[in-house]
This record gives structure tokens, sequence and C-alpha cells, in this order.
């Protein structure tokens, strides 16, 4: 038993002009984090629902390990991890790097599964989706749900349909991403999707749980021998 994971993280911000992402963001997304990662957020079910049994405590917790700047007149990164080449990764095998940048064509964050090169390990996040900010984007949980990714999480509904796994088993199947807030119940299968899990698409104020399995699945990583064991050294 691990206890809470600590995750060191460095923030990497490339922007034309850097300071344009605040200290203020830093500190609602790291709240947010250490809130997301803990608190199984039940009171926020809609009534019906069982999903308040699978809902916990996932057991991570994150502080700021340090904050790189970097004024770039790049206007747009892509997901091709050319931010990642030109600004690398920190200690990535002991620690999570997130990217702070313009990713362009709508792109909120992406991140990667472990067990992947370390020169491009962690999470990237658009920089109007980092911290608290304002939109239906704006409450921090684009970060969330990479970290989920980097946690070895993939998307609730397997990335197929409804025999499509996400390798969890009491996130139930669903068989295609939901957006938007959705009303309870929504299903796509046999069952009412869990549309509030933070591996789903929907907007930041409608998704706020991870599962039993979920919790599982990403402290798995960390056991001796597992794709993330040196993060606990
Ligand atoms: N990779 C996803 C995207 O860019 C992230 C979705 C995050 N969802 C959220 N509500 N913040 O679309
Ligand atoms: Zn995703
Ligand atoms: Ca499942």
């Amino acid at each position: 038993n691990l206890g809470t994971i600590n995750i060191p993280v460095n923030i990497i911000i490339v922007y034309p002009d850097a300071s344009t992402v605040t200290q203020s963001q830093i500190d609602t997304q790291m709240a947010t984090l250490n809130d997301d990662f803990v608190n199984p957020h039940t009171d926020q079910l809609p009534s019906g629902t069982t999903f308040a049994n699978d809902a916990t405590n996932a057991g991570f917790s994150f502080t700021v390990a340090g904050v790189y700047r970097y004024n770039d007149p790049t206007s747009s990164w892509g997901t091709n991890d050319a931010v990642k080449a030109a600004y690398p990764p920190i200690s990535p095998e002991t620690h999570l790097n997130i990217w702070v940048c313009n990713i362009g064509g709508g792109i909120l964050g992406y991140a990667q599964f472990p067990g992947g090169a370390p020169e491009t390990d962690g999470v990237v996040i658009g920089g109007p989706y980092f911290g608290t900010t304002s939109g239906v984007y704006g409450l921090g949980r684009t970060a969330t749900h990479e970290i989920g990714h980097y946690l070895n999480l993939r998307h609730i509904w397997g990335d197929g349909p409804c025999r499509f796994d996400d390798y969890v088993v009491d996130t139930p199947d669903a068989s295609a991403s939901n957006g938007g807030c959705p009303t309870f119940p929504s299903v796509s299968c046999k069952s009412a999707d869990m549309t509030m899990n933070y591996m789903d698409y929907t907007y930041d104020a409608c998704m706020y749980m991870f599962t039993d399995g979920q919790r599982n699945r990403m402290r798995a990583i960390f056991q001796p021998g597992g794709a993330r064991a040196a993060l606990v050294g």
C-alpha cells in the first residue's frame, strides 16, 4: 500500500508572452488537481444513480517542483510534440512535466501514456484551459483528464462501440464520447453512461469522478516494475 502518491510537477509555459499564463492559473490548477484526485464529489451525483458506490479518492497529490517560462513567437504548436523538442522535459523519469502553450486546432490538451519515450513524457495543456479561467472548459479539468491518461487511463467509452473496453470493470460501457452537460440517465449501451467521469468529454463542471477501478489501474503503474515506479523512488 503506497498511501497517497505525491507527484512532483514541472510546469513549462511557452507563449509569445509567457507571463499571460499567470501565477493564479498555476495555483488554481494545482488546487483543482489536489481536489479532483482526492475527493469523490459524490454530493454532485444526480439522484437515481448508483455511481456513488464507484466514486473514489484516487489517492494522488501534486506539488509544484519548478515553473519555467519561455517567450517564444510560435503561434501554435500542434500535437506532434514540437513544443517538447524545443523545451525538453525536466527529470521526466521522476517528475510529471506539463507544457502550457497554444496547441491550436481546438485541442484543449493531450497526453502520453506510461511506457513511452522520456523525451516526450508528460501532458500539454492549452493556456485558456489551464487553471481556473472562464468558459465551459475553465475549471482546470483538462489537466485532470490528461493526467488520467498519463496515469494509464483510457477514455471511458474505450474509443469505440459498446464492445470496446477501457480495461476498467466499474466504468459502464459506452458507445461514444459524451459532450456538454448530459441529463441523467444518458444510455448508449446497456446502462447509464458515466458522463460525469473525468475520462469522458463533457464540460468541466459536469465531470467530477474517478472510480475505484480507475484508481487501481492508475496506482498499478507505481508498483515495483511498473512504468512509473521511479516516481515513488
Ligand atoms: N484531449 C481532449 C480534447 O482536447 C481533452 C478533453 C478535456 N475535457 C474537458 N472537459 N476539459 O478535446
Ligand atoms: Zn482524452
Ligand atoms: Ca469499463
